[in-house]
């Protein structure tokens, strides 16, 4: 009789435990994330700022989707590494404010990796393109610690957004 009970009580606590749990899965299924939110993503990456053999990159046309503001906005990505602030100081990466036309590498007070140096350019639109489309391979052997920002929107508003702070913005090509 005893025996009875407990093996009652058993299978009574597994039909709870298991009813909660189909309960739950009823309830919680609406809210689960759905995969498409990754997928459209992954197909933002377009090819207008990439650099192909035939083709130079096309400025004018990547530069029209940027935008000053989203531009600052993006920028939050850089904020833990660098300051744009006119009379900013250098954090983990070199000052900002009115790096279009320095020279990379050009700040005296600054201790850049020998790769930045050597780079020898200066920042154009262009240069900044391809530094910020993919830093590691833009310049082979540079100490900046960020992937990349693939988005051309992103990428064009922060061009613009770097140019805008500054004591002389250059003119748009
Ligand atoms: C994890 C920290 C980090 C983040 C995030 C980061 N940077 Fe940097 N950045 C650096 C470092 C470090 C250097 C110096 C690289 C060297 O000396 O090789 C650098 C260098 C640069 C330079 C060259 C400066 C010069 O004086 O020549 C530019 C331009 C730049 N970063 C822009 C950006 C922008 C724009 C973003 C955001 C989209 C960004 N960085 C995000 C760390 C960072």
């Amino acid at each position: 009789m005893e025996i009875n009970k407990i093996f009652a009580a058993i299978v009574i606590t597994l039909i709870i435990v298991v009813g909660i749990g189909k309960l739950s899965d009823i309830i919680y299924k609406v809210d689960k994330p759905s995969e498409v939110a990754y997928k459209l993503e992954a197909t933002e990456d377009s090819s207008l700022g990439t650099k192909t053999a035939e083709s130079s990159v096309d400025l004018t046309a990547l530069l029209a989707l940027g935008d000053i503001s989203h531009g600052e906005t993006t920028f939050k990505k850089c904020k833990s590494c660098h300051s744009i602030k006119k009379g900013g100081k250098n954090n983990i990466g070199p000052a900002l404010w009115g790096i279009m036309e320095r020279k990379a590498g050009g700040l005296n007070d600054y201790k850049y990796s020998k790769a930045l140096v050597a780079h020898g350019k200066k920042w154009s639109f262009e240069e900044l393109n391809g530094f910020l489309l993919k830093p590691s391979t833009w310049i082979k052997g540079n100490k900046m610690g960020f992937g990349g920002l693939k988005n051309d929107k992103d990428r064009a508003s922060v061009i613009l957004y770097l140019n805008q702070n500054s004591d002389n913005p250059i003119p748009l090509p």
